[in-house]
C-alpha cells in the first residue's frame, strides 16, 4: 500500500504513513505561470492500493484532487482509496431553493469516478455519504479533540446548537464533565440568533465544541452568552477551522481565550492531528 499527499494535506499524508508504516508515493508537482497545476507520479505503482489524501479548499485543491485521481489510476493501481479530511461545499447538501445545485453531491459524484472507497472526516450532514456512488465512510475528531482540552481543566462542553449536542455529550464524557447546548436559529449565511438559555457556567472553564468555524458568528455569540452567565475561560474547539474574514477577531473580542482546531485545514490553530482518526479505518 501507497499514500498521496496533495498540498492541502501533505501533513496527514505523512503522520498516516509513519502510523500505518506505509510509504509516501515520490510525485513532481508545480504551478505553471497562468497557475494551471502539474502533476507527475515518479514511483512505479502498478498493482499497489493507493490511499490519497486532499482536503477540497479552497477550489484549487479540488482540482489538485482530480489530477491525483487521474494520475493514480493512468498509473494503473489497484484499490484507491481517497481520504478527504475537509469535505468543502458540504453544507449546500440540497436544494434550497429552485435553480440550485447541490454542490455536496456534484462534487461526491465527480470523486467517486476515480475512486474505491472515500473516507471523511466529520462531514457537515452524515447524509452526503450516499452522494459518493462509492462506500464513503466517516469517522469523528470529537475524542482527539477531548484529549487536548482534557488537559485545560474544562469543567463543561457546550454544543452551539441542537445538532452539535451529541459532539459535546461524547466530549464531555472523556473529560468527564457536564454538558449543555444553546438554541441556534440560522437566519441565513451570515447571520444566526442564538436565543437566551440559562446557563450553569458560573466560574467554570468551557469549551464550545463544533465541527465548522466559518464566520465566527456562531461561536462569538455563544461566547458572549457564556460570559454573560459568569464564566472563567472560553475555549474554542472544531474539526474544521476555515476561520473565514475576521472571524479570529470576533472571537478574540468575544473573550476567547484559546481557539482549537484539527489540521483537516492547516493554520495557526491546528492543534489537534486527525490522522489517528483515520488510521482506525487501516488498522481494523
Ligand atoms: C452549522 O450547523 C455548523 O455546525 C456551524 O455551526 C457553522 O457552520 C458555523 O458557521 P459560522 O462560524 O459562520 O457561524
Amino acid at each position: 500500500m501507497y499514500i498521496i499527499g496533495g498540498t492541502a494535506s501533505k501533513s496527514i499524508a505523512k503522520d498516516l504513513s509513519k502510523s500505518l508504516n506505509i510509504q509516501q508515493v515520490e510525485t513532481i508537482s508545480k504551478r505553471f505561470p497562468d497557475n494551471e497545476f502539474y502533476l507527475r507520479i515518479v514511483d512505479d505503482i502498478k498493482g499497489e492500493d493507493v490511499i490519497i489524501v486532499q482536503t477540497t479548499y479552497p477550489d484549487s485543491n479540488i482540482v489538485e484532487l482530480f489530477l491525483l485521481q487521474d494520475a493514480v489510476r493512468e498509473s494503473e493501481a489497484n484499490e484507491v482509496t481517497v481520504i478527504i479530511p475537509y469535505f468543502g461545499y458540504a453544507r449546500q447538501d440540497t436544494k434550497f431553493k429552485d435553480g440550485e445545485p447541490i454542490s455536496a453531491k456534484a462534487l461526491a459524484r465527480l470523486i467517486s469516478m476515480n475512486a474505491d472507497k472515500v473516507i471523511t472526516v466529520d462531514p457537515h450532514k452524515e447524509h452526503i455519504l450516499k452522494f459518493f456512488s462509492v462506500p464513503a465512510f466517516s469517522c469523528s475528531a470529537v475524542e482527539e479533540l477531548a484529549k487536548y482540552l482534557n488537559q485545560k481543566g474544562v469543567d463543561m462542553v457546550l454544543a452551539p446548537d441542537k445538532g452539535a449536542l451529541n459532539r459535546a455529550k461524547e466530549a464531555s464524557k472523556i473529560i468527564n464533565c457536564d454538558f449543555d447546548y444553546m438554541e441556534k436559529t440560522r437566519i441565513d449565511g451570515t447571520t444566526i440568533e442564538i436565543k437566551p438559555k440559562s446557563l450553569d457556567s458560573e466560574g467554570k472553564n468551557v469549551a464550545i465544541i463544533d465541527d465548522i468555524v466559518s464566520t465566527g458568528g456562531t461561536m462569538a455569540k455563544s461566547i458572549k452568552e457564556l460570559k454573560k452567565y459568569g464564566a472563567k475561560k472560553v475555549f474554542v474547539a472544531c474539526t474544521h477551522g476555515l476561520f473565514a474574514g475576521d472571524a479570529i477577531k470576533k472571537l478574540v473580542s468575544a473573550g476567547c481565550n484559546e481557539i482549537i482546531s484539527t489540521d483537516t485545514i492547516k493554520g495557526e490553530y491546528s492543534k489537534v492531528k486527525v490522522s489517528p482518526c483515520f488510521s482506525k479505518f487501516f488498522n481494523k
